[in-house]
């Protein structure tokens, strides 16, 4: 069975953001897609220091919650990451998580299908949006779009039960990723998945 995993970068277990959430999932249920919905806003989660530990070990030094999350996200067949918008950007939490679960991780993330769901009050929300897709679009992940840009509005779960058209742009979501996961499921067996060339590494023009 596909298995979609969503996380929740908000500090609020039945927030906005939630709600958002939860609406992909009654969806995915009527798709026949297993699915798992991680709070991880409350925890507390250090940012990535650089230590290229992770290199070696092929997992963070810190061992908390991004390690437990690194085995459920590698035999996961999509990603829905989902954030509040904190000053104009996503959580502080949601992005400390994203850099060490993305960057501490050595498995193939390769036609994995992304989503990234972001909820404000009123702005920054087009900004948060793009900052949680380049997760995506920097690990081979193809990326799931909807009938609107992926966000819903509110201060509370209410109001974003009142936000029709932020509600059926994340059913719409989840209809596109369920059919992308089935879809790359069978090419993967029809045509295997594309080579990815991995030997160039330059940070300046001259390749030194
Ligand atoms: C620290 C903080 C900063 C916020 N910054 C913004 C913002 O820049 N733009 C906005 O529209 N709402 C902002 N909000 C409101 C939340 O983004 C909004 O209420 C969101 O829907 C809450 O989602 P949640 O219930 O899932 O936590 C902020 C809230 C907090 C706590």
């Amino acid at each position: 069975m596909a298995k979609v995993l969503l996380i929740n970068g908000s500090p609020h277990e039945h927030g906005c953001t939630a709600a958002a959430l939860d609406e992909m999932v009654s969806v995915f249920r009527e798709e026949g897609i297993d699915t798992e919905i991680l709070q991880i806003g409350k925890k507390e989660i250090r940012g990535c220091i650089g230590c290229g530990s992770c290199m070696r070990n092929g997992k963070c030094v810190f061992d908390d919650i991004v390690n437990e999350t690194a085995k459920k996200f590698e035999t996961a067949d999509g990603l829905v990451v989902g954030s509040p918008v904190y000053y104009g950007s996503p959580n502080g939490t949601l992005l400390a998580f994203l850099d060490r679960l993305f960057y501490s991780t050595p498995f193939s993330k390769q036609m994995k299908v992304g989503a990234a769901v972001v909820s404000c009050r009123r702005g920054g929300n087009t900004a948060s949006f793009d900052a949680l897709n380049k997760y995506f679009t920097i690990s081979c992940m193809p990326v799931a779009s909807s009938t609107y840009w992926n966000m819903v509005h509110g201060f509370k779960a209410e109001d974003v039960k009142k936000d029709l058209e932020g509600l059926q742009t994340m059913r719409n979501l989840a209809r596109s990723m369920a059919f992308m996961i089935r879809a790359f499921s069978d090419a993967k067996e029809k045509y295997g998945y594309p080579e990815v060339e991995r030997g160039a590494y330059t940070s300046f023009p001259d390749g030194k």
